[in-house]
């Protein structure tokens, strides 16, 4: 008998013939924009307009790109004018190997505004692995779905899940979304089909900036609600939104959150604090009240970072003294030796930290 040796893939005659994956990658990707040694890429296969200021982009991705869970993000990393930039998105699976990228557009926001108004069928993408724990679980209790803004991006990922498990069609779900206006809600006839379809799915979607103006999330909304105590709660939206909401839901029985921007700080703090920096055996002083890591950013110190929104937790450092603050909830901590995410936290006293 004769053993039949399995044949080599392209990729990897190719990756053994030379020495540097990237000059590997660089010539797989003559051939295929897709193929790689090792990099998740995707590519942008079809554009479609989600809402006002807002694309989805439908991406095939290669075998690297790691799926993740519904309502988790990815490092999303594009490369405009020959720089690169990471941003975090919340990215929804069509299938195995689809997935969609939703954006909205963001005054000032490079990536976003490249995303919306210049990539097109054919750019390729390249991705980091998934992260972040609001996903869920198979189980009994009541979700209620809370989003405002772009939050309603992993919501429509978790969504979409519960309707692929069938999970839609017997748990009481309740998704309440806020927009300013009619044209800002995406996904809203999706939205709609489902709760017509299934009576346990219910659907508000509130419009702030139009007549008749709807009320920005308050106490009235927990009316919406059947058993708040047996009910898992998500929240998602701006920090000032996910604060107002961990408020009012503390009977919930689980409350799970996420905060994609920081509301701008109003704060009359003045001066500047001391930030010593243990490794770089510098101290540099920053404004009070704003992150530390913008702070550190502007005297030219670039600390590794990915989401920016307290989620990722590549910018975490261990704090050895000092009282910080965090702007998404407002609490202070003084606790020496603790692990402190820079992108979310601000110095109230001088600093030393492990950077
Ligand atoms: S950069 Fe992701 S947690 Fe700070």
């Amino acid at each position: 008998m004769h053993a039949i040796e399995k044949q080599k893939s392209p990729v990897q005659l190719l990756a053994e013939s030379v020495l540097d994956a990237h000059a590997a990658n660089f010539w797989l990707q003559k051939i295929n924009p897709l193929w790689s040694v090792s990099q998740p890429l995707g590519k942008i296969i079809e554009i479609q307009f989600a809402a006002t200021d807002t694309v989805s982009l439908k991406i095939k991705v290669n075998r690297h790109f790691q799926m993740g869970k519904a309502g988790q993000h990815h490092p999303v990393i594009v490369e405009i004018a020959g720089r690169r930039y990471e941003r975090t998105y919340s990215l929804t699976q069509l299938d195995q190997h689809h997935v969609l990228l939703t954006v909205k557009r963001i005054a000032q926001g490079v990536v976003s505004q490249w995303l919306c108004n210049t990539a097109k069928v054919g750019d390729v993408l390249q991705f980091g692995e998934p992260y972040g724990d609001m996903t869920v679980t198979p189980e009994q209790s009541a979700l209620i779905l809370l989003a405002a803004g772009s939050g309603i991006t992993p919501m429509y990922s978790l969504i979409k899940a519960l309707e692929y498990s069938n999970q839609v069609a017997t748990q009481a779900i309740t998704l309440m979304y806020w927009v300013k206006q009619h044209a800002d809600a995406a996904f809203a006839n999706y939205f709609e089909s489902l709760a017509q379809k299934h009576a346990n799915f219910k659907v508000h979607i509130f419009h702030t900036q139009e007549a008749p103006c709807d009320a920005r999330l308050n106490q009235q909304h927990l009316a919406l609600i059947q058993d708040l105590a047996n009910s898992t709660v998500y929240a998602c939206g701006p920090s000032g939104f996910v604060n107002t909401a961990e408020q009012l839901f503390t009977s919930a029985k689980n409350f799970k959150s996420e905060a994609f921007s920081l509301t701008p700080i109003i704060s009359d703090e003045s001066g500047f604090i001391n930030v010593t920096l243990t490794k770089s055996n510098k101290t540099i002083a920053i404004p009070k009240g704003q992150s530390i890591l913008v702070g550190l950013e502007q005297q030219n110190i670039q600390p590794q970072h990915g989401c920016r929104m307290g989620i990722c937790n590549k910018c975490s450092c261990n704090k050895v003294q000092g009282a910080t603050k965090n702007l998404v909830n407002g609490l202070e901590n003084t606790e020496p030796g603790n692990s402190l995410r820079i992108c979310v936290n601000s110095a109230q006293t001088d600093l030393i930290i492990d950077i």
